[in-house]
């Protein structure tokens, strides 16, 4: 697979009338051109056929998250029965903590990294309070050492020494959303089993972006959003995965609705919850074709060129990107140097005047994004930038 390759098979914004330098699918993946015919044919049958479209579309609205789930699971490397489309992130990290953070007297702790996104901070503080705990008590944040921004692995290891045994759930982000480090999940994961503990991961900035092997590693659950690196459009549906050793054993505790509950007898309305086995068995409600039909279109595309090709081309941009800009002064890269510990995203603390570059390369026409107070964070993303965008960002930001 060639860098760029498959870049005609997306819209790309235009800046000033030209192809704009697109360097956010971190944030928001670009929208693929099929998109609007797999959109546009599910609105034109459910034009034609009403409500016989759950069963009659082209492709029926019944079982419409399964024309998802293989090219989801190949995605994140987990079982079939292990993956399932449905709802919004943190809506599914919710979910998740309802089956997998079980706290008692003796561990009720949730362990995160300091500078987890928001929402994922918000998640577990809420949850600790919904049981009953101060988060100020039940949260522990796993910190960069003084002077550094990404996470030692070492410094976990110190703290699950001290406090493991108290220690409920691990929820991590695989690619930190700020620094763009891409934690050893394997290893970290089988360092938390070691204690005992339940660890999820909120896969968001991973999913898409890096070659994953969940079901391998032994990851007990994780949760990812489908509008970043997955190109499936604003506000677009989420995923999890839940490990077979969880979902196969349908006394698993959950919360339930309807669309886990087993097909044959769903429409029978009567019965008592009866789950279905695997991911599938935490669905709540029917999902929204519209974004389902997206990310059809979407997905399509990652199956040919498959992720493990698109991590190697991947891993030649980043570097390439990586190099160039660690000569350009006042620059500062706070994603790790090991190509190991990234993916696409490199993040630049820009140490002056951060915001007026940030405006300068906007008006230059290349489309980043800026978080506060200081950071400018860029993604070659394999499936459409080309090396041409990484050379002409450099450049302008070597001017700016
Ligand atoms: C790491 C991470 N967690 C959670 C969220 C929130 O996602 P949502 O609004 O889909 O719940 C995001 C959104 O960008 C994210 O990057």
């Amino acid at each position: 697979m060639n860098t760029g390759q498959f870049r005609n098979l997306f819209h790309i914004p235009q800046v000033n009338g030209e192809d704009s330098i697109y360097l956010c699918g971190n944030s928001l993946g670009l929208q693929p051109k099929k998109v609007k015919e797999y959109v546009n044919a599910e609105l034109e049958d459910w034009a034609s056929l009403g409500v016989e479209g759950h069963l009659h579309a082209r492709h029926p609205w019944l079982p419409y998250h399964e024309f998802l789930t293989k090219s989801m699971s190949r995605l994140v490397g987990g079982n079939q029965s292990e993956v399932v489309v449905m709802n919004s992130l943190t809506v599914n990290l919710h979910l998740l903590m309802a089956s997998f953070y079980k706290p008692d007297k003796k561990r009720f702790k949730i362990l995160v990294e300091s500078d987890a996104f928001p929402s994922d901070r918000y998640a577990v503080a809420s949850q600790a309070k919904w049981h009953g705990y101060d988060p100020n008590e039940a949260i522990i944040l796993w910190k960069p050492e003084p002077g550094e921004y990404t996470l030692r692995t070492e410094r976990l290891k110190e703290i699950l020494k001290q406090e493991g045994e108290q220690v409920a759930l691990i929820l991590l982000g695989g690619v930190n959303y700020y620094t763009g480090q891409y934690f050893n999940i394997p290893e970290i994961t089988a360092l938390g089993h070691e204690y005992g503990i339940t660890i999820g991961w909120d896969l968001a900035h991973a999913t898409g972006n890096v070659d994953l092997k969940l079901h391998e590693w032994n990851v007990d659950f994780a949760a990812w959003c489908s509008y970043k690196y997955l190109n499936s459009g604003p506000g677009s549906l989420g995923a999890v995965f839940i490990h077979d050793k969880h979902g196969q054993d349908l006394s698993t505790p959950r919360l339930s609705g309807w669309w886990g509950h087993n097909k044959e007898t769903r429409f029978k309305m009567r019965d008592d919850f009866d789950p279905l086995p695997g991911a599938e068995g935490w669905q709540l409600s029917n999902p929204p074709i519209l974004p389902l039909a997206a990310m059809r279109a979407s997905l399509e595309i990652f199956d040919e060129a498959g992720i493990q090709n698109l991590s190697s081309v991947s891993k030649t941009n980043s570097q390439l990107m990586y190099d160039a800009l660690a000569s350009i002064p006042h620059v500062k890269l706070i994603t790790p140097a090991d190509p190991e510990q990234r993916g696409c995203q490199l993040s630049l603390l820009v140490e002056q005047n951060g915001r007026a570059v940030f405006d300068h390369l906007s008006k230059a026409g290349v489309i980043a994004d800026w978080r506060e107070p200081n950071v400018i964070r860029i993604a070659p993303v394999p499936l459409y930038n080309t090396t041409e965008d990484i050379e002409c960002f450099v450049s302008i930001l070597g001017k700016a």
